[in-house]
């Protein structure tokens, strides 16, 4: 069986990363799933974008948490990247679930975890697109997946980490995935998430010369920047 492929804030190696661009450059690869990273702007709208700030991808400067989404939507997203992007515009979380369907499936990785209105108004926004049941929510913040199973209590719930020894919080949380940096990945780690019925995504791995490696392991799912490289 090989591993999913799951395109990591789009096809972020053709695209800027976590726009609408890069998703649909996403779909056009064999990806099954996109990733995308959310923030609540000031006045609650999920925002798709990885930092807190939007200072790295867009032609502004200031703290998400902070702004309001009209004062977002103001920015260039794109022009950072290329300029064949200009005028790309930070997308919400709903323009995301529009633009995608039931075409890909999405990973929304929670950012700010310690803000536990962040996970009813993913749960929300992905319940209104009609896509919920298909999605997964993920966050390196433990408290974020207990918030979010609070909303949505059969929900495919991913914790992210760095640190093979956190699969042990993955199965005493019964968490279906664990979302682990590849370089912690090896046999015994595999037989133990498996064993406990817990699913493996790696991150972010971006070599096709070690898609066998991991295949070969029995990995569920790789995380990548360049979706349109890996050899499925
Ligand atoms: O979901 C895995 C990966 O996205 C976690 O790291 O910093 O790219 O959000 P980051
Ligand atoms: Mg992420």
């Amino acid at each position: 069986m090989q591993p999913a492929v799951m395109a990591h804030r789009g096809n972020s190696g053709v695209a800027p990363e976590n726009t609408l661009a890069a998703f649909a450059r996403a779909m056009e690869t064999k990806a099954e799933w996109i990733e995308l990273d959310v923030h609540l702007s000031a006045d609650g709208e999920v925002v798709v974008m990885h930092d807190d700030t939007v200072d790295r991808c867009t032609n502004g400067s200031g703290a998400i948490a902070e702004m309001t989404l009209a004062e977002i939507k103001a920015l260039d997203a794109g022009s950072w990247f290329g300029v064949e992007f200009a005028g790309e515009k930070v997308p919400t979380l709903a323009e995301v679930v529009a633009l995608v369907g039931d075409r890909v499936r999405i990973n929304v990785e929670i950012k700010s975890a310690a803000d536990p209105m962040s996970s009813l108004k993913v749960v929300e926004v992905l319940k209104e697109g009609g896509v919920l049941e298909w999605s997964m929510v993920s966050s390196f913040g433990l408290e974020a997946l207990v918030e979010t199973r609070k909303h949505w209590p059969e929900g495919l719930l991913a914790l992210i980490t760095a640190r093979a020894a956190d699969l042990d919080v993955v199965i005493e949380h019964r968490l279906q995935w664990f979302n682990v940096g590849y370089w912690e990945v090896d046999e015994a780690v595999m037989r133990r998430a498996h064993g406990a019925g817990v699913k493996v995504m790696i991150w972010t791995m971006d070599d096709p010369a070690r898609w066998k490696e991991f295949a070969g392991m029995g990995v569920d799912m790789v995380c990548t920047n360049v979706p349109h490289r890996m050899p499925v």
